[in-house]
């Protein structure tokens, strides 16, 4: 599995665990899904392009390198992802958002696109993909999908819970994706939620139902 990779650091591991909890309150929950992301961030963007600037320092001048200039684009997927965006700019504030809006159907639980706007030109740009839950795999799947028409071609996926099953699906379906992942967690029930999972990201994170 070269391209997953398990970012298991403490810090992510328990704040994942008050992620699960159900006492776990709206304002809280928003607090620890930005927050992992920013600790994920700075794992998968330990590729980001660098470019040399000249710097004065106090003793002399010298080249040293900075990020070279909007060169990353977050694109979460509506609505569970907006919440990890935050947490990514926090640590590169140029970064370009883009959107993609995906439901799952709730019989099928099939990915259907409500919106799609992606910076542009997004083919020079590395791609960080946001979603919290990687489930059945089919809303990554098919935002990886729309990336790749409108040319988007260095993307990384980033989810802080994710089931076997989607891991798998995403896999097969993207080999060159690099995926990141918080915590691989065992499996998927019969109304295709991940067990032990979280519950429904979206709804924690906007306190809705
Ligand atoms: C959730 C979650 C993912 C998707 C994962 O979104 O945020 O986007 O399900 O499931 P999958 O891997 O089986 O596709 P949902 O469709 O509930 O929409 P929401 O974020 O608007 O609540
Ligand atoms: N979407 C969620 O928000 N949670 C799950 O467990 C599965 C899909």
């Amino acid at each position: 599995m070269e391209n997953v990779h398990i970012i298991d650091h403490p810090l992510i591991q328990h704040k994942i665990s008050m992620l699960r909890d159900k006492h776990t309150g709206t304002a809280e929950f928003r607090a620890l899904i930005e927050e992992i992301a920013m600790l994920m961030a700075y794992e998968a963007l330990r590729d980001l392009p660098l470019e040399e600037i000249e710097v004065e320092t106090p003793i002399e001048t010298c080249m040293t390198p900075v990020i070279a200039g909007k060169k990353l684009a977050v694109v979460p997927i509506l609505r569970a992802g907006l919440g990890m965006v935050n947490g990514i700019l926090a640590l590169v504030p140029t970064a370009k958002v883009g959107h993609i809006g995906l439901y799952r159907d709730e019989t099928t639980h099939e990915p259907h696109e409500y919106y799609c706007k992606l910076p542009s030109p997004i083919e020079q740009r590395t791609i960080v993909v946001t979603d919290p839950m990687l489930a059945t795999g089919g809303s990554a799947e098919a935002a990886v999908d729309f990336i790749k028409q409108h040319g988007g071609k260095n993307i990384k996926f980033m989810c802080i819970i994710a089931a076997p099953e989607g891991l798998a699906r995403l896999q097969k379906a993207h080999p060159d994706v690099q995926i990141y992942v918080g915590h691989l967690d065992r499996c998927l029930n019969s109304d295709a939620y991940i067990c032990p999972g979280l519950g429904d990201a979206g709804d924690r994170i906007f306190g809705t139902k």
